[in-house]
């Protein structure tokens, strides 16, 4: 199922690249485009002159690099570049180079008469560029007001705005000069050391202070009339930015970095490297936020924030990009991967990091809870059937894409999570400041990480990391009857599909922590067969914390058992890991939807926003993918009987409400209104809607939210054009984005013709076009009128979707149900190719499998079990 193995998105919109396999629009082929080696660059000097009105830029570079052999030749990278002239010169000697570029490999070869000897040499070259529309490079970004030109350079575009060696281990120093129109300015890294006129009267001259070693993907250049507001950490000046009139919102976020700047500066015990660091959002954006060394771009919606509309969610979402961002400016910007393979490296760590600070920050927001549902989720993406390991082979750009998923995010970010949980939180974090101290301005492997660890832990790290990053897939755990202090436990590989055998061949090094009085004792698990000993305790839990890579099975009387004891015994995220593993346990074909939904019915009055989310999440799967029209009648009654007194003890907004409070009346709102069908919860989300249409900081956010997506799936066209116009009017990102959100939600087909018409038209950001697509495509109302609308209307959806996004929209065919459906999906794919798409065309087929197959095992024990329940 797309729907629940699609890690949860912050917001609906937001583009979560964690979580979604890249694609290329252009293909590419399959050649080995890696540089020769034989040339290494040390500094850079770079200026540009950008011309937004015409969208081109001119560049003057000059390249100071080593010849480790003598030789005629100098590749590097460059596309889309057009070269004026090119020189080098060693020693006295300067020649003129003939250039020749291949376009498919992305390089351009500089050849002189004479040979260069080894050692120093220096590359002048005078070239012209475009200032592109596909969001990547350097590129334009318009307001209804202006043209912008901006850069995002990860993984290798950097290569489209001056010629480079476009590799994360060519580390070279850069100084950045901009020429720009009066009235306007630049962003760059580092410091701005001189502005001055010329050299023509309408321009002036940025000059900024050179970089520190870093890799070209990490550059980045700004050019318009941004206005930033400002404060400071740890003597480090800090700014958000944002077109003019939005800069305000910008304050929310410069609180959140100096708070981690100054937990950063102190958990790594090396301080922040550069002389400033800037927050810049962006117009038009495909990521969420890249974390260029000093100048972090973002999205709109990531990065401003209005207190009085922003949602605790949409909140702790800033919060969590500032920390992934600020993370990597030491894991990726002051250490970076050796090669692309260890991308995990970068973004593992910043998502295990993201977390962190933010949890401090806001202790009441309850951030384990988030983290236990977001384990959940990864490990459900990682059980299906198309997966692959942490590290894999990646050569082309296309193949460096598709790393950015929930693999190198999530899966790894989880296992360090896991490990870190083993060792203990203090010898972590000396494992993780022996290994930055290590490779400060250099580059690193997976084995220098976990060496480190293994050295300072004297535990072996070593294999439990190697066998979790080599191999695919997440363990399953099955334990017998605990005996007097010792138990049986066997391993083998957990897949959500109940027709896959599980391997007993596949073996990991897994350290299992189990409950304990106080505390936890943990073991660890290396081979398909083993007994350990079994610590006393109240209760026999095998994931304590919660941190654990792996599902946990364990006999149905120790479930029972822990079930009867959870709400005193297990921590909230304990609670939710448990009851996640039952539900994978019932997906996988282990149990029955009937018995989980009795587990629901007995977790109904946790008090934990989070864990009824959780519980209830699986509800939605339940309707959406196995219950027919019939039985969602039922299903609708008896969420309303289990829900509707839970609601109705904490239905009223308080002034000293919880954000837990403000959390779990949201979820029950929403539960009761989507799945109940309660007629007065849909009557209040109107009214709750009307209000926040007129005034957006008249009515508590979180309520606003969920109200607004139960009163859009209810609407009709009146609510439809107060939505619509809301998006046009409002200056507030996360107010426009989410008027634009509910607009997928309508269920008349009339309204469902006028989304999908909006979203391919130029009233929609292409960065957003392709996610809202997707959203239509997992609605249940509106799945098959937008299938049928993308295939007929292919070349213009093509051209509206973006290509970190594209295989985001082959992954969302997978929530159909239906073996005609699946058929049509892998039809229409093989004859219009997404590039880079094979592995979430694989999914969704193998998606789609799974429901019907779900569908037929527990459509008759729902029915079974519907029929039991509402007789009670
Ligand atoms: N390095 C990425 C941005 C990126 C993603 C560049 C894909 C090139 C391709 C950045 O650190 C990142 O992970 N951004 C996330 C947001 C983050 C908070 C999860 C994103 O863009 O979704
Ligand atoms: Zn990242």
């Amino acid at each position: 199922m797309a729907v629940d193995t699609m890690p949860h998105a912050r917001t609906q919109v937001s583009p979560l690249f964690r979580y979604i396999p890249l694609a290329l629009a252009v293909c590419l082929p399959l050649v080995a485009q890696r540089l020769p080696g034989n040339v290494h660059p040390e500094h850079y000097s770079l200026s540009l002159t950008p011309d937004l009105k015409t969208a081109t830029f001119t560049g003057e570079e000059t390249i100071e690099v080593t010849l480790a052999q003598p030789a005629k030749q100098i590749t590097l990278n460059a596309a889309e570049i057009t070269f004026k002239d090119v020189t080098i010169r060693s020693g006295a000697d300067t020649q003129g180079a003939t250039v020749s570029v291949d376009p498919d490999k992305e390089q351009a070869v500089f050849e002189v008469a004479n040979t260069i000897p080894a050692g120093r040499a220096t590359i002048h070259i005078r070239y012209t560029g475009i200032l592109n529309n596909e969001l990547r490079g350097f590129y334009l970004s318009k307001t209804p007001t202006r043209n912008y030109a901006v850069t995002q350079f990860e993984p290798t575009d950097a290569r489209r705005a001056f010629p480079c060696f476009d590799e994360p281990s060519y580390k070279a120093i850069f100084s950045v000069t901009l020429v720009v129109d009066i009235g306007d300015t630049a962003i760059s890294n580092t410091n701005i050391i001189y502005d001055r006129p010329g050299p023509v009267a309408t321009k002036h001259t940025i000059k900024f202070a050179t970089t520190p070693k870093m890799s070209t993907y990490l550059v980045a250049f700004l050019v318009g009339d941004f206005q930033c507001v400002s404060g400071q950490s740890e003597g480090i000046p800090i700014r958000a930015c944002a077109t003019p009139g939005k800069q305000d919102l910008g304050k929310f976020a410069v609180s959140a970095a100096e708070f981690v700047l100054r937990y950063y500066d102190n958990y790594f015990g090396i301080r922040y490297p550069l002389p400033k660091l800037d927050l810049v959002a962006i117009p038009d954006f495909e990521a969420g936020a890249m974390e260029n060394f000093g100048c972090i771009t973002y999205r709109e919606t990531d990065l401003l924030i209005d207190e009085k509309t922003a949602s605790i969610r949409a909140k702790e979402n800033v919060a969590e990009v500032v920390a992934h961002e600020m993370a990597h400016q030491w894991f990726g910007d002051l250490v970076t991967m050796q090669w692309w393979n260890n991308l995990w490296l970068n973004e593992g760590f910043a998502t295990w990091m993201e977390t962190k600070p933010v949890a401090v920050w806001h202790p009441e927001w309850n951030v384990p809870q988030q983290d236990a549902r977001e384990l959940s989720a990864t490990m459900n993406y990682d059980a299906q059937k198309v997966t692959r390991p942490i590290r894999s082979q990646v050569e082309t750009p296309a193949q460096i894409n598709e790393q950015f998923d929930p693999i190198s995010y999530g899966k790894a970010g989880g296992i360090l999570a896991m490990v870190e949980n083993y060792l203990g939180e203090e010898t972590f974090r000396r494992g993780v400041h022996n290994y930055l101290e290590a490779h400060l301005y250099a580059n690193a492997t997976a084995e220098d990480f976990w060496n480190a660890q293994t050295k300072t832990s004297g535990k072996p790290v070593d294999k439990i990391m190697s066998s979790f990053v080599a191999q695919p897939g997440v363990p399953l755990l099955t334990f017998s009857a605990p005996g007097k202090d010792s138990v049986a436990v066997r391993e083998q590989r957990f897949y959500l599909s109940s027709s896959m055998n599980s391997d007993t061949n596949q073996t990991w090094t897994i350290p299992v922590c189990f409950k304990k009085e106080y505390g936890n004792d943990c073991e660890l698990v290396t081979s398909p067969q083993q007994t350990l000993p079994v610590p006393s305790g109240p209760i026999f839990f095998a994931d304590a914390g919660a941190m654990g890579y792996y599902r946990t099975n364990y006999p149905p009387e120790v479930r029972t058992s822990i079930a009867k004891k959870a709400d005193r015994d297990l921590t909230p995220p304990e609670r939710i890991a448990f009851t996640s593993d039952q539900w994978a346990l019932t997906v996988s074909g282990r149990g029955n939807v009937g018995d989980y939904l009795n587990l629901v019915s007995d977790l109904r009055d946790d008090p934990n926003a989070g864990v009824i989310s959780e519980a209830t999440g699986a509800v939605v799967t339940v309707n959406d993918r196995i219950a027919t029209d019939d039985d969602r009648k039922r299903l609708a009654g008896w969420v309303d009987r289990e829900f509707k007194p839970p609601y109705e003890k904490i239905h009223l907004v308080r002034s000293d409400d919880t954000p837990n409070r403000i959390e779990l009346r949201g979820d029950l709102f929403s539960v009761l209104g989507d799945i109940g069908e309660d007629p007065a919860v849909i009557a209040e989300s109107r009214d709750i809607t009307e209000r926040w249409l007129k005034n957006q900081a008249s009515v508590e956010p979180t309520l606003a939210t969920a109200a607004r997506t139960v009163a859009s799936t209810h609407g009709d066209a009146t609510l439809y054009d107060q939505l619509v116009q809301l998006y046009k009017t409002s200056q507030d990102p996360i107010v426009r984005t989410g008027a634009l959100e509910s607009l997928t939600n309508f269920r008349d087909p009339a309204l469902i013709h006028r989304t999908l018409a909006y979203v391919i038209s130029d009233q929609v950001r292409t960065q957003d076009a392709t996610y809202l697509l997707a959203a239509l495509l997992m609605h249940r109302g509106s799945r098959d009128l937008t299938w049928q609308f993308i295939r007929e209307n292919w070349d213009r959806v093509k051209s509206r979707i973006t290509p970190l996004a594209a295989s985001r929209l082959v992954y969302a065919t997978g929530s159909f149900c239906t073996t005609e459906a699946r058929d049509q999906v892998t039809a229409f794919f093989n004859e219009h190719k997404v590039a880079a798409a094979d592995r979430a065309m694989k999914q969704a087929v193998d998606s789609i499998n799974r429901c019907v197959d779900l569908r037929e095992h527990q459509e008759p024990k729902l029915k079974a079990w519907l029929a039991s329940s509402s007789a009670e």
